[in-house]
């Protein structure tokens, strides 16, 4: 099986990749990408057979036809976009376009090629500010930020070119988190709760939470953690029966029915590595961040229902691989 990867240099695109040749040797994964990052390196030396990869800027149509030229392509998993919420605030165009057309070339390619499965990388934050919690799939969609805005047109996008012959998968993810086999979250820049909070603890750095008047019970926000792996496996599943043609055209959300306040969060990695952590770690009350909703909680029974899918990690599994993925940084 040929499975096409666009931004699987990426942190969660190279995790999937990652998880999902774990599993299946014969399987070959076409990544795509604007950059070539260390992920791609760890990657091919992996799986030296396994892994073709193309630097290309998917808003070039001409560039990605070439992806589509040269290998017959099985599955797609579309991960590409520019992901930051407060940077897609204040670069309102650069988001819209990149997000947008990108997905438009490559459906449209898809659809030339008669390539019909594919598996979206979506986001909570379609919902908005939550009406209700946890948040089901139906939770009207009422996105806030420009980066929000983005996924939920492109969702729409697949949605119409479903009706061209392409099935597939949309994946709501919460707020993933952690790391697998020396492949961690490295924006840049860093804007993430748990490796912002986890290098401020090794490097002794002032730790910035951003507001504590949000209407939640300590007054920072909520959020729904989902391990890395956890959320691989959501992607290999739903390309599995994609494949299999035991579905098609599904939306799951992609989280653990939990949710962490910030201050939680933070309260549990100082209990959980007291005696490690630098001794000029603090942490202070900042100011609200542009674009934060109060709170994202996950119901997730349909993809356990569809799928069979259960998240094995929990909030401390995922902060103890953020602690040696971030250690091991230090140490080499
Ligand atoms: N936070 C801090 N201090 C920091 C960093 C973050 O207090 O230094 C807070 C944020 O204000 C927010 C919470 O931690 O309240 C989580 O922030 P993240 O940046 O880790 O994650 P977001 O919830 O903003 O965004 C993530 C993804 C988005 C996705 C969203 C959907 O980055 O792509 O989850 O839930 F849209």
């Amino acid at each position: 099986m040929n499975i096409l990867l666009t931004g699987g240099a990426g942190y969660i695109g190279a995790c999937t990749a990652l998880f999902i040749l774990k599993l299946n040797p014969n399987f070959k994964c076409i990544i795509i990408d604007k950059e070539e990052t260390q992920n791609i390196k760890k990657l091919q030396i992996l799986f030296p057979n396994n892994i073709k990869f193309y630097k290309i800027d998917m808003c070039r149509m001409d560039l990605l036809e070439t992806v589509f030229n040269d290998t017959k392509v099985d599955g797609v998993i579309h991960f590409a976009a520019y992901t930051i919420v407060s940077e897609s605030e204040k670069e309102t165009y650069k988001y819209f376009h990149n997000n947008i057309n990108s997905t438009l070339n490559l459906l449209e390619l898809m659809k030339k090629y008669a390539v019909s499965n594919l598996i979206f990388s979506s986001s909570a934050s379609v919902y908005g500010v939550a009406e209700y919690l946890p948040i089901d799939e139906d939770h009207p969609l009422k996105p806030v930020s420009t980066y929000a805005i983005s996924k939920k047109i492109c969702e729409d996008l697949i949605l119409k070119y479903s009706e061209r012959g392409i099935n597939y998968v949309i994946l709501r993810y919460f707020n993933p988190a952690g790391a697998i086999d020396g492949i961690g979250e490295e924006h840049n820049p860093e804007t993430h709760l748990i490796p912002l909070l986890i290098r401020s603890m090794l490097e002794g750095n002032i730790f910035k939470i951003f507001g504590n008047d949000f209407p939640t019970p300590d007054g920072t926000c909520i959020r729904d953690f989902i391990h890395i792996e956890d959320l691989a496996n959501a992607h290999f599943l739903s390309l599995r029966k994609l494949l299999g043609e035991e579905i098609k055209n599904e939306i799951f959300n992609v989280g653990i029915n939990n949710g962490y306040s910030v201050m939680e969060v933070v309260l549990k990695a100082i209990e959980m590595f007291k005696g490690k952590v630098n001794k000029n770690f603090r942490y202070i009350i900042d100011s609200r961040r542009e674009g934060d909703v109060p709170a994202l909680v996950a119901k997730a029974n349909k993809i356990k229902n569809k799928l069979g899918f259960y998240p094995k990690y929990t909030i401390e599994d995922i902060l103890q691989s953020v602690w040696n993925y971030e250690s091991q940084k230090i140490s080499t």
